[in-house]
């Protein structure tokens, strides 16, 4: 009898278990996409301009295609009140966040909000440190739906890294919703090897992306080439509910003067904004946009909008892509997708445009394939190999189908 009790408690615990890992699993079964405020208007964010975006968002056709959150970044705190319990800048949101939530998600939109692993954040403003449990909820309260989590103010050690995350995912698993959990501290201590335990769905694997092709001697931070180049060496730590976070895309900000344009964000061209959307999809990557989506023109729309090329991001199979080919030229990617199908990437990395021929067997696929071009989704013929013209910066991308003859 005693023997059989513990049986069935033993099946009750590992099914409580089971179920609650599913629970977790389930919030980004594929890499969350969506916009944040932080790039575009850094801390001078306000429940209207947030509303506009939500009204883009739905009108543009972002949410049909699968753009589904909108994140409040930082620079919405307003302190405590007298119970301790987070407040917004009640200047920046006057009717509170539990309305803005409510709008947000009358679009068919979730929320996203920020806050730090510290008593302050990165912008100086309130943060988590002692009150997870009181913040999660109050999250909860709210109808929040995603946080990010940043690291400003805390010590560089990775256990208590580890201790301050695993502390607010297991306040929000009790929190009572679903509420996705990036971790944010820029890949110092290689969360891709712990923050999927600790309870996170994605981490960010690097600095803040500025909006530029690559670093340059002259203003040292990264573009979209140098987070690029550490994040696509990841590939083994993705997979279906956790993801590596390369940053936002900067597709669409031109010379905006927001936080990308620090430190020599400058601005890139369609064709580079082109190739950002082409590499974070093949690295299975979160689709943060960051572009006012009031004010998309149409070549923003073409990259951001295109239904093939978010089904690679956003495939089934859930794997990123490994980097095949790697010379100071060209980068060629490639990403198993669910149906049996391979996504293959190539990047011109060189100031010119050229001639590139590739075999698929250099790159481990044997066999005759009929090939897609998923940006002029024209048919690119078939066979054993692609050669065509590639612009300076420009990714191709391809989708791959096995011929049966
Ligand atoms: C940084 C973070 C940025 C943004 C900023 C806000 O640490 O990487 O994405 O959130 O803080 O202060």
């Amino acid at each position: 009898m005693k023997k059989r009790f513990f049986s069935l408690m033993l099946l009750a615990i590992s099914s409580y278990c089971a179920n609650a890992q599913d629970a977790v699993k389930k919030l980004a079964v594929t890499p969350p996409m969506g916009w944040m405020t932080w790039n575009y208007y850094g801390e001078d964010i306000s429940e209207q301009n947030i509303k506009e975006m939500a009204d883009a968002m739905a009108n543009t056709g972002m949410v049909k295609a699968g753009y589904q959150y909108i994140m409040i970044d930082d620079g919405w705190q307003g302190g405590r009140d007298n119970r301790n319990m987070m407040i917004p800048d009640a200047k920046k949101f006057p009717s509170g966040i539990k309305s803005l939530a409510d709008y947000v998600h009358s679009k068919g939109i979730k929320l996203g909000i920020y806050s730090d692993a510290a008593t302050l954040t990165c912008a100086g403003y309130t943060a988590s440190l002692g009150f997870e449990e009181q913040d999660a909820k109050t999250f909860t309260g709210w109808g929040i739906d995603y946080l990010k989590y940043d690291y400003c103010n805390a010590p560089e050690d990775s256990t208590t890294a580890k201790e301050r995350y695993g502390k607010m995912a297991r306040a929000l698993q009790k929190s009572g919703r679903d509420i996705t959990f990036s971790v944010c501290e820029w890949g110092d201590r290689q969360p891709w090897h712990w923050a999927a335990k600790a309870g996170g769905q994605l981490w960010r694997t690097t600095a803040d992306i500025r909006n530029k092709w690559k670093n340059t001697s002259k203003e040292n931070s990264a573009g979209i080439m140098d987070v690029y180049d550490i994040n696509v060496e990841l590939y083994p730590y993705a997979s279906v509910g956790h993801w590596n976070d390369p940053d936002m895309l900067n597709v669409g900000l031109y010379k905006h003067a927001g936080p990308a344009a620090w430190s020599g964000g400058n601005g890139c061209t369609d064709i580079e904004y082109q190739s950002q959307m082409s590499l974070w999809c093949m690295m299975a990557s979160p689709l943060i946009t960051s572009c006012n989506l009031a004010q998309m023109n149409e070549a923003t729309k073409r990259i951001l909008l295109n239904p093939d090329v978010i089904a690679i991001d956003q495939d089934a199979l859930g794997k990123q892509s490994a980097r095949k080919i790697n010379d100071t030229i060209w980068n060629v990617l490639v990403k198993p997708l669910a149906n049996g199908d391979y996504a293959v990437a190539i990047l011109n990395r060189g100031d010119n445009e050229a001639i590139y021929k590739l075999d698929f067997e250099k790159i481990g696929l044997n066999g005759k394939y009929t090939i897609t071009d998923l940006w002029s989704h024209k048919s690119s013929g078939k066979g054993k190999s692609w050669k065509g013209q590639v612009k300076s910066h420009e990714t191709k991308l391809f989708r791959l189908h096995i011929q049966n003859n």
